[in-house]
């Protein structure tokens, strides 16, 4: 299985340093890994660092992937839309990226059942430029996932969902982690999926790693109060899981 270890990377824009000195053991495969931390903080940063589109200090260490370019796969926040393409092009194009043109009856199975999975079946044979903003960020989450990468980082893939259709994908991804065993990181702000979803959690905080460890141990008050400059109580409901509830600007 695939592991990943990050040793005191960084990453500059020109001459401006934005991100230094992250440093993570082993990211756990078969679960979700929150990256967090205030706008601006690195964190979209740390992916383009991570999936090698820009370069900088310290080691990305990928051991036991299988290579090419099912290993890392990434998200990014902004979904750019190539309007010239329908949905179900852009998605086969995703996924026969690095592996040639000749397309397989599996693929085009493999395409109908992330449709499916995501309920924009319907979109499959409209412009990519007459969708709305959720469901372009569908597609975008349909092109990472039909690559069927052993590292995905996802930056913000729930930003532009009703909230029905944010559970409905987190609860997707994370049965495709455990299924398949992929290393997921995701930027999310809403820590109260994090709390949910997300085993473990990084902080990020003016272009450094303000913490790391287990979820319940990072989203404390204290760190939201720190980092996020709001007080604000963590409560377990009548079910055991715990929120997130702020009560304002520290
Ligand atoms: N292409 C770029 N050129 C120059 N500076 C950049 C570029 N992209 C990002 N930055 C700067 O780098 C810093 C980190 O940006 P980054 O996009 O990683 O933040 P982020 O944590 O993802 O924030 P957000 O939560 O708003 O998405 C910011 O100060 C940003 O202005
Ligand atoms: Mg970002």
């Amino acid at each position: 299985m695939v592991t990943l270890a990050l040793r005191q990377v960084g990453a500059s824009y020109g001459r401006t340093t934005v991100l230094s000195n992250v440093s993570i053991d082993m990211l756990q495969s078969g679960s979700l890994t929150a990256i967090i931390g205030p706008n601006a903080a690195g964190k979209s940063t740390l992916f383009k660092r991570i999936a090698g589109l820009i370069s900088g200090p310290g080691l990305v260490q990928l051991s036991n992937a299988a290579g090419g370019d099912r290993t890392i796969c990434y998200m990014p926040q902004d979904t750019g839309a190539n309007a010239v393409l329908t949905v179900y092009e852009s998605i086969l194009l995703a996924s026969k990226q690095g592996s040639g043109w000749r397309v397989h009856d599996d693929e085009l199975f493999e395409i109908d059942a992330i449709l499916k999975a995501l309920r924009i079946e319907n979109l499959a044979f409209r412009g990519l430029g007459e969708l709305s903003g959720g469901q372009r960020q569908l597609v975008s989450l349909a092109q990472a996932l039909v690559r069927k990468p052993e590292i995905l980082l996802m930056d913000e893939p729930t930003s532009a969902l009703d909230l029905h259709r944010q559970v409905e994908v987190l609860d997707f991804i994370s049965r495709l982690a455990r299924e398949s065993g992929m290393i997921v990181l995701i930027a999310l702000h809403d820590l109260n999926h994090v709390l949910r979803y997300c085993e473990n959690t990084i902080v990020i905080a003016d272009g450094e790693m303000a913490m790391s460890g287990s979820t319940a141990t990072v989203i404390t008050p204290e760190m939201l109060r720190e980092v996020y400059r709001v007080s604000a109580r963590i409560e377990t409901c009548s079910r055991g899981q715990r929120f997130i509830l702020v009560d304002g600007t520290a």
